[in-house]
């Protein structure tokens, strides 16, 4: 059964259209929300957890409508803004405790215990929050959220500035909730970890969804392998079979095909074939960053993403 479920989901700032026509659907899994500053990220998971109403469409989350049935929503869900939301002047246990009356928990101070056992501050809850790092004030945050046992736990941008380590160890607890049957509906703009730890992913940019699927088959849709060449020569056109030339830069060529092996040697032949002069080859396995490009682009680059640019860029040259 899905636990969340947007329609045409779509959020107007005055004149900007932030989110357009959303369609998601997402179970009990690690949902990553994939995109850069400005995508429509915060604007979504706002309007997921009832504190930003749609402009159109709908949403529902646990069966509940999010605009019709919010405070059911709210009793379903946990939220862990993108800004700190703690009170640095009470200790972890003071803030999670609060949390917990907050939502009427029965044993607040059992639930908070447990929470703060959890992710791993039981000896730390009776500082002051101003004295922790800040993958220590993350877990805090965590714990505030698992306190009234959610089912759906919503984090935006739960890693960013963290160190690697830190992130981590923030992963590690959000594999665990996972586990535990928990749906984690999260956002974040490092590739390489929605890459390793997320279940599904979808990439958003200017408010459009333009990729849904797991890493591995959105990394697959686009190749398996991206090949490196540096050369010097006039490079003409390339048409072999299961290579695709995505770009020129300088005198570095990059590929991508399906099979790495078997790419690098077809195109080193094809390379001595033109002439060129070969001073580096290198294949290495395709990235979320690279599916990412391929569909959305960097801003400055995303015309340059049609092929038949890269195609008039080597005829010039
Ligand atoms: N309260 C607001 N008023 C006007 N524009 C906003 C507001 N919040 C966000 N925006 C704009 O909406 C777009 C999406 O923002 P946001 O959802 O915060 O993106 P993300 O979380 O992916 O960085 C951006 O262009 C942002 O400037
Ligand atoms: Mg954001």
């Amino acid at each position: 059964m899905s636990v969340i479920v947007t329609e045409n989901l779509t959020r107007y700032y005055k004149d900007l259209c932030a989110v357009d026509h959303v369609d998601l659907e997402v179970g009990r899994e690690i949902f990553g929300l994939l995109g850069p500053n400005g995508a429509g990220k915060s604007t979504i998971v706002k309007m997921l957890t009832t504190l930003l109403r749609p402009s159109d469409g709908r949403a529902c989350v646990c069966g509940h409508d999010v605009v019709k049935d919010a405070v059911r929503v709210r009793e379903s869900i946990s939220y862990v803004p993108q800004e700190m939301a703690l009170d640095i002047k009470l200790t972890g246990r003071e803030n999670v405790v609060l949390f917990a009356r907050l939502y009427g928990v029965p044993n607040a101070r059992d639930r908070t215990d447990e929470a703060l056992g959890l992710l791993g501050l039981a000896d730390r809850a009776d500082e002051l929050v101003r004295g922790y790092s800040g993958g220590m004030r993350r877990r805090l945050e965590l714990a505030q959220a698992l306190v009234h046992e959610p089912r759906v736990l919503f984090l935006d941008e739960p890693t960013l500035g963290l160190d690697v380590a830190a992130r981590e160890k923030i992963w590690e607890h959000v594999h665990a909730l996972k586990e535990k049957g928990m749906t984690i509906f999260m956002t974040t703009h490092y590739m390489d970890e929605a890459d390793r730890y997320c279940d599904r992913v979808a990439i958003i940019d200017r408010g459009k969804i333009s990729a849904i699927g797991t890493p591995q088959g959105l990394k697959g849709e686009i190749g398996r392998s991206v090949v490196t060449a540096s050369v010097s020569g006039e490079p003409g056109a390339f048409s072999l079979e299961g290579v695709r030339l995505l770009k020129v830069d300088d005198h570095e060529l990059v590929f991508m095909a399906g099979d790495g092996a078997d790419a690098l040697a077809a195109i080193s032949q094809e390379l001595k074939r033109q002439g060129l002069e070969i001073h580096s080859l290198s294949v290495r396995e395709t990235s979320l960053d690279d599916v990412f490009l391929q569909k959305v682009g960097t801003p400055e680059d995303r015309s340059a993403f049609d092929g038949s640019k890269y195609r008039l860029m080597l005829r010039r040259r």
